[in-house]
């Protein structure tokens, strides 16, 4: 998730509005910025690695002329936080700048073909490859306009660019697929933005543009087509009522729920992994003579799934360690023949770096997942994968969870195929599935929430929680747990469903709320058993369940249902969105605010 912006005014200098617009999208990426204007048939670019702040103390982003650019602050996913990274990006001859979030899906291919046509490369980046596509298409005598829209026709995964050029300066050119884009029209300026935070104390008057189209601004103002067919697209601006901070979450309010919101959208940002990471794990994975999965709290629960996964897909046995208990637990047998996945949104959990460091230091090989390039986590790890879900700001992790647990599949999946455990029809129709994952999300949001929201209300004052599941879903309940008590402040258990009748089950009394997590799979005979032990004991029983499971709707008090047709090894990720929106909702109903619970903070840097 980066942010993107341009400005085109009648008058006057674009390059403060861009700077000031850049601060404000900061919350969508902060490794690096930049800027790029057109005056008197020149480029004018100023960009390097750090926030906007950092970049501007250094650079003076105010003072570049002309009054039309594009402005760009970035959220690393190819290629590291470094000034030749940072956006815009050119053309081989500096005529072109494009500034882009989303992920390019098939930009090797496309940086192999336009290098072998003599293009030169200056960056890490995907998005390079669309200023030298556009390049080439000038100059075989496209227009600017449609010269983009060639470019744009050749990129697969998801993009909202914005391009300028010398020989057309008096027009920006945006196009959509898959990442937001807003078209902001004042009174004598135009906009475009990732975000309407970035023009709002501009203009009120706003055009969301839509998957496949694209928008040329100009003086005239907005022109959008339909990059198929060119087809004209007329579509009037909305008047925009929020203020500046509710613009920021989108409306929503609170960043915890404008992120669950967004998980669709970050589970597909996480299928565009390129193969060559994916492959690169698997390999030391395989390899590997003993495998430690290393993390904290949320990662933890990420790498408890994965631990599953690895071993129903792979046959790979490896040990899930909560990193503050890892030197004590294992410390003393880590070798040269071990291998520590470690897995941290932020990448700078003191806990997860210091068992790191221990494996290290014992010469283990150290493996990486993580959300943020550039981190101290990738900076120590042998090789690392992001999990690119872009920057998180609520301080209970939800998106970066699923994202994390589809990136674990996903490498699963490789191993199993490596090791020769999985055959390529079932990984295939395992990669199919976890296509199918963004959109089963959406329909719980869309379906679920209102209901989630009343059981909220039901179970508000309730004292204690018990969340069961068993094999995989242990991993889902403990999320479901941790979720609850962190931001709505309620005390939860979690257990291994089958080991709650070994003590837990004496706190069961009459109306004690327990959740279970159960998918169609194959713990769920077993589970129901769990269930009907618990009722027998005056529990409330509020069960996740596949759509249509009419034996266990019979059993529980309260169901919330998931589409069918989720492989075992993948529920974590739909069945944890529930258990995220109740424990979001039950913060609402109990008067919490669920972006600050107390004593918390988003990156713990300290042992
Ligand atoms: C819970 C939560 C924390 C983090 C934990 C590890 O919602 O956010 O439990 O998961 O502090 O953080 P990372 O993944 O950054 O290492």
């Amino acid at each position: 998730m980066c942010g993107i912006f341009g400005c085109l005014l009648k008058g006057g200098s674009a390059a403060p509005l861009i700077h000031v617009a850049l601060k404000r999208l900061e919350y969508r990426g902060y490794d690096s910025v930049g800027a790029a204007t057109v005056y008197e048939g020149r480029l004018y670019v100023k960009k390097d690695q750090g926030n906007v702040d950092a970049v501007h103390a250094k650079l003076h982003l105010d003072n570049l002329p002309g009054r039309l650019g594009i402005g760009h602050t970035r959220w690393a996913t190819h290629g590291a936080p470094l000034q030749k990274n940072a956006h815009p990006q050119l053309d081989c001859d500096n005529r072109i700048a494009v500034v882009h979030n989303g992920v390019l899906e098939n930009f090797s291919g496309l940086r192999q073909e336009l290098e072998e046509r003599g293009h030169v490369f200056r960056s890490k980046t995907d998005t390079e490859v669309i200023p030298h596509l556009i390049e080439e298409s000038m100059k075989a005598g496209l227009g600017f306009a449609d010269a983009v829209r060639e470019a744009v026709k050749r990129l697969e995964g998801s993009y909202a660019i914005a391009a300028i050029c010398t020989q057309e300066p008096d027009k920006i050119v945006c196009a959509r697929k898959e990442s937001p884009l807003v078209v902001g029209i004042g009174d004598s300026s135009i906009y475009c933005a990732s975000d309407i935070p970035a023009f709002l104390p501009l203009t009120k008057r706003a055009i969301a543009m839509r998957d496949g189209e694209f928008a040329i601004l100009s003086d005239a103002g907005a022109e959008i087509k339909k990059i198929a067919d060119w087809s004209p697209v007329e579509r009037e601006p909305e008047t925009i009522t929020w203020d500046l901070e509710m613009a920021e979450k989108l409306g929503y309010p609170y960043f915890m729920i404008k992120e669950i919101h967004e998980q669709p959208e970050s589970l597909r940002n996480t299928l565009r992994l390129q193969d060559t990471y994916l492959d690169l794990m698997a390999t030391f994975l395989d390899r590997a003579r003993e495998v430690f999965l290393v993390a904290c709290g949320t990662s933890y629960h990420a790498c408890l799934a994965a631990s599953h996964m690895f071993s129903k897909l792979a046959f790979r046995s490896t040990q899930p360690i909560i990193a503050s208990e890892f030197v004590q637990r294992a410390g003393d047998s880590i070798s040269v023949d071990s291998t520590v996945l470690a897995v941290s949104q932020s990448g700078e959990t003191a806990d997860t770096l210091s068992a790191v460091m221990h494996a290290s230091n014992r010469a283990a090989t150290i493996l990486g997942l993580t959300n943020v390039i550039g981190s101290t986590l990738t900076r120590v790890s042998r090789t690392y994968t992001c999990q690119q879900s872009g920057p998180e700001i609520g301080v209970a992790a939800t998106k970066t969870f699923t994202a994390q647990v589809s990136v674990l599949a996903q490498i699963a999946i490789k191993l199993g195929e490596k090791r020769g455990k999985l055959f390529h029809e079932e990984a295939k129709t395992l990669r199919k599935k976890l296509q199918q994952i963004p959109e089963i999300v959406e329909r719980i949001i869309a379906t679920q929430e209102e209901k989630i929201k009343g059981l909220a209300k039901k179970y508000r004052d309730k004292r204690c929680f018990f969340f069961l599941g068993r094999g995989i879903s242990t991993a889902t309940a403990s999320e479901g747990m941790l979720k609850l008590m962190e931001i709505a402040y309620v005390p939860a258990i979690t257990y291994p469903a089958g080991e709650s009748k070994h003590g837990p089950i004496s706190l069961i009394e009459e109306g004690f709320p327990v959740v279970f997590v159960c998918p169609n799979d194959s713990t769920r005979k077993a589970t129901i058993g769990n269930i009907m032990e618990m009722k027998a004991r005056g529990a409330v029983v509020l069960a996740i369940i596949e759509e249509g499971d009419e034996e266990i709707k019979n059993l529980a008090d309260d169901y919330v249902e998931v589409p069918k047709g989720v492989p075992e090894v993948l529920t974590p990720i739909p069945y944890v969105v529930p258990l995220q929106l109740f424990a979001y909702h039950m913060a609402i109903e109990r008067g919490c605010n669920p972006d600050m619970p107390r004593n918390l903070a988003k990156s713990v840097t300290v042992l």
